[in-house]
């Protein structure tokens, strides 16, 4: 197998970003059904496979390395545009966990410091990190009630003081679906 015998991907978000284009042409062994995501294993999306099998055929050839990192460098910049962000301010991390921890870690937090979350509607990960944190450190932990089983972004949003340095809320979990809206987290 050599790198070019492999057909390229669709691009990732085409210009006109259409979710149900995208199913079809990106997951269509789903047929007709309809899969709810649970932020959990999920079916591979067919660009995915393609660049993962273009990856390690360029690999097992020795592997290009500006390659790579011009990769790595429009995939950022592309996932800042889903989001709304700079390209500057997307790091790539193994998993949730190891993104979390990082930023526990690379905050400096110290004694007083708060840290305003959710534990109810929580990722267990999103809750032991700040107990161990609270417990070696001296972080204050504001632990915000869930409604409905769910964030409760209003509260939240009240919980902030002028200790607060950092409000953690997962969007979504393996666990609960909280959607929690995006826009009352932007905060002036
Ligand atoms: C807050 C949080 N931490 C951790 C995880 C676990 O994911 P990962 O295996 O990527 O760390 C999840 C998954 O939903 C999560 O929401």
């Amino acid at each position: 197998m050599t790198v070019d015998a492999i057909p390229p991907s669709a691009a990732l978000f085409p210009a006109e970003f259409d979710p149900y284009q995208i199913s079809q042409s990106e997951f269509s062994a789903l047929g007709d059904k309809t899969y709810l995501d649970v932020a959990s294993r999920a079916p591979l999306a067919r660009s995915v496979r393609g660049a993962i099998d273009r990856y390690v055929a360029m690999r097992s050839v020795g592997g290009d390395k500006d390659a790579m990192f011009e990769t790595a460098e429009r995939v950022r910049e592309k996932v800042s545009r889903l989001i709304g962000a700079t390209a500057e301010e997307i790091a790539y991390t193994k998993n949730v966990s190891e993104g979390l921890g990082i930023v526990a870690t690379s905050l400096g937090l110290g004694r007083g410091d708060e840290v305003v979350f959710c534990p109810e509607a929580e990722h267990p990960n999103n809750i032991y990190l700040w107990l161990h944190l609270q417990k070696s450190t001296g972080i204050k932990l504001t632990a915000v009630p869930a409604k409905d089983g769910c964030v409760d972004a209003e509260a939240i949003v009240e919980a902030i003081g002028p200790d607060t340095r950092l409000v953690t809320v997962s969007y979504q979990t393996t666990k609960f679906r909280t959607d929690a809206p995006s826009h009352a987290f932007r905060l002036t």
